[in-house]
């Protein structure tokens, strides 16, 4: 059995674009559907640290006990942009090291280039921050091309670069790096830095960029289940007069299609619930079991309208919400015991199921996590508390995956609750 990485890297991976067949040898096919891959799941340190870092208590024996259990790939695990904890978020090494972690599921955002391909990106519009793009010649065709700080004027250095702006063929040229920039760079190279201290540069000497057809083949290779979320574009709709929301929906769904994908391993995400509404209508078996992100809850009003609004969503066919940590959770009188929000409340009760976003995107949790923990700030002071949060969003909300940026994390929990 040879390597994830010799395979990929044997393959010609990331050089391919068309539907062409998936060369066995990329992986050692066992089982269709992600329920077993044959990944030699490896989860590294962490969990363990974390596990140590808890609070004393049953939950903290109970993870303690599995120390030493082997363990396999989970769809309770999704592989939330690769595992940009450490690695550059939507690069081929990412997303290596997200299978290496037993992620069963695995993210491609999705956005488009100049010549209408996709490729896997996490907003249309992030070059500048999530690949180098500002110091090589193709800045000149950025949106916005980089402009410096100016101590002077108080000014702090700027770009915007979108899929959008390059081919495909240029864009596969760009080296994925850690999404950051630094607000007082003086030059392009400079603008490159500013990764957070929780993060790393180890692995961003230069990220392998994909389209999503390759990455679908690398997923497919591996024997596990694909969300790719079509991000909602950030340029005028439809794109150049002619390329419609509905035709870049339905180009989605045609890359499973011309690969032969089943349906039921695919998760399509969007923000937009139109998008949802246009695979339920046009492309039902993949509408089956689309996940309608839900960004309403970011405010009071937005958070009480979506409440009120789950039941109508799954009468209209909508199966699966996926709202952010924060907004399935809630304290009790005390603020010292967390409970279940209203959402989840409610999404269980119109027969929702429920995924959410994100774990290990927070950094260190000694100061109670910011947005994802915002809801249940007052308990959150040590990183363990993760697994507090992890636990509850398991077995009280119910849910039926949850994103992270390190998926080992998760896998290691869901492993030792049978999950
Ligand atoms: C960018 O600025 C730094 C710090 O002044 C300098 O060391 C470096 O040579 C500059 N790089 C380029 C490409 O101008
Ligand atoms: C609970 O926390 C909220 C928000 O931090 C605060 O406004 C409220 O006074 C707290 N209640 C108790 C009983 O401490």
């Amino acid at each position: 059995m040879r390597s994830v990485q010799a395979l990929a890297a044997s393959s010609g991976l990331i050089s391919l674009v068309s539907a062409a067949p998936t060369p066995s040898s990329w992986w050692p096919r066992r089982h269709h559907g992600g329920h077993q891959s044959g990944i030699n799941v490896q989860l590294g340190p962490r969990p363990y640290y974390l596990v140590n870092d808890m609070d004393d208590g049953p939950l903290k024996d109970k993870l303690q006990s599995c120390s030493e259990n082997s363990v396999e790939t989970t769809s309770f695990a999704i592989s939330h942009r690769g595992a940009p904890l450490q690695f550059p978020e939507h690069t081929l090494e990412g997303y290596l090291a997200g299978m290496r972690m037993g992620a069963g599921i695995m993210e491609c955002d999705v956005a488009f280039t100049k010549d209408r391909q996709l490729v896997c990106r996490h907003s249309q519009c992030d070059l500048a921050t999530t690949t180098n793009i500002v110091a090589t010649e193709l800045g000149a065709k950025c949106t916005e091309p980089f402009v410096p700080a100016d101590a002077d004027a108080g000014t702090e250095a700027t770009a915007t670069c979108c899929t959008s702006d390059i081919t495909l063929d240029e864009f596969l040229s760009l080296c994925g790096k850690m999404d950051a920039s630094d607000p007082a760079a003086g030059n392009a190279t400079e603008f490159l830095a500013g990764t957070p201290n929780y993060r790393t540069d180890l692995y961003a000497a230069c990220g392998t960029l994909m389209t999503h057809a390759a990455w679908l083949r690398l997923v497919d290779a591996a024997g596990l289940q694909f969300t790719p979320e079509l991000k909602t574009p950030e340029v005028e709709m439809p794109f150049e007069g002619d390329y419609t929301q509905q035709q870049y929906a339905q180009q989605l769904v045609d890359e499973y299609k011309a690969a032969g994908i089943d349906p039921g391993r695919v998760w399509a995400q969007s923000f937009l619930l139109d998008d949802v509404y246009y695979w339920l209508a046009n492309e039902p078996a993949f509408g089956a079991q689309a996940v309608f992100l839900d960004e309403r809850v970011d405010t009071p009003q937005g958070y009480a309208d979506a409440v009120d609004s789950l039941a109508e969503l799954a009468a209209n066919g909508v199966n699966v919400v996926a709202p952010p940590i924060a907004a399935l959770l809630a304290l009790d009188e005390t603020n010292s015991t967390i409970v279940k929000s209203d959402y989840a409340v409610a999404a269980r009760e119109a027969g929702l199921d429920i995924i959410t976003w994100s774990l290990e995107r927070s950094g260190f949790l000694a100061e109670g996590g910011g947005y994802y923990y915002a809801s249940v700030e007052p308990v959150i002071n040590n990183d363990g508390d993760m697994y507090t949060v992890v636990d509850f969003l398991a077995k009280e909300v119910g849910i039926k995956g949850l994103f992270s940026d390190w998926p080992a994390t998760v896998t290691y929990y869901a492993n030792c609750m049978g999950l």
